[in-house]
């Protein structure tokens, strides 16, 4: 995966404002062309990028033996490693296999980013789903990438790691596992905040994304281990900058 060629897109003030956020209308985002050049398993799909995310996912897929759905937490050690991205180009990568839905769902409560990424209107989501105040279909909004669907952070709260560690996002996640065969949820960096660490013991397997000569070694290797002490099960790591 290649250098970082451009900054990641910065939410305004105005979208991180924490009120009047709205619902989205059913479909809006599925009128909206996937252009950003880091999500290259669209941009580039023939590219060497695009080819590293589906050896990631093949991993993935051989891993998941029973072929049941997966929900799946990315995650780094620090920020700006690139995990969006990866999430983002995985989430295309995984849905390549027919028959293959995948939601990603933006857990970063601290610096969400999906909605930028695909440049797409911030709208009620996470937050409002766990705070009962917007039924579950219509925070998942479909994209223009056929089985690719979002969830956006919403609203964002003043006590995310509350929010992620509670029992109404464990029940969501399983609800979410019925309709999707993998849920892929984008979290801050584990050194920043606890929220993937917290998440990490409630999905199937945690992706640790590592940019190469970014972060140093031993930083990796203690984020690899207090996410496995704390009953994360890390299916594999996904190197960016390589
Ligand atoms: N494969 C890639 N190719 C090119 N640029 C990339 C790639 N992956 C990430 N980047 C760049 O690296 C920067 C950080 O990426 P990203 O936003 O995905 O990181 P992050 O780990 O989610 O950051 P944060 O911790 O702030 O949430 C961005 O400028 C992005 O454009
Ligand atoms: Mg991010």
């Amino acid at each position: 995966m290649s250098s970082a060629k451009s900054n990641p897109p910065t939410p305004s003030e105005a979208d991180l404002r924490p009120s009047g956020l709205k619902p989205a209308e059913h479909d809006e985002a599925t009128a909206v062309s996937i252009e950003r050049e880091e999500l290259a398993v669209v941009s580039d799909p023939r590219g060497p990028i695009a080819e590293q995310f589906r050896s990631l996912r093949n991993s993935i897929t051989a891993l998941n033996r029973d072929g049941g759905s997966h929900t799946i937490v990315m995650t780094s050690a620090v920020a700006g490693e690139g995990k969006t991205v990866a999430t983002l180009n995985l989430a295309f990568a995984l849905a390549e296999m027919p028959g293959t839905q995948v939601l990603v769902i933006d857990g970063d409560l601290h610096g969400p980013a999906v909605e930028s990424y695909l440049e797409l209107p911030r709208r009620q989501g996470l937050t409002e789903i766990l705070s009962g105040d917007l039924p579950m279909e219509r925070g998942v909004r479909r994209t223009a990438v056929e089985r690719v669907s979002v969830m956006g952070p919403g609203t964002l709260p003043l006590n995310p790691s509350e929010l992620l560690g509670s029992d109404r996002m464990r029940a969501l996640l399983n609800e979410l596992k019925q309709r999707f065969t993998y849920v892929l949820i984008d979290t801050p960096a584990v050194t920043q905040v606890s929220d993937a660490s917290l998440l990490g013991s409630k999905v199937d397997g945690i992706v640790l994304v590592v940019r190469l000569g970014k972060t140093p070694r031993h930083e990796v290797e203690q984020t690899y281990n207090n996410l496995e002490a704390l009953g994360g099960n890390i299916l594999g790591t996904c190197l960016t900058g390589a």
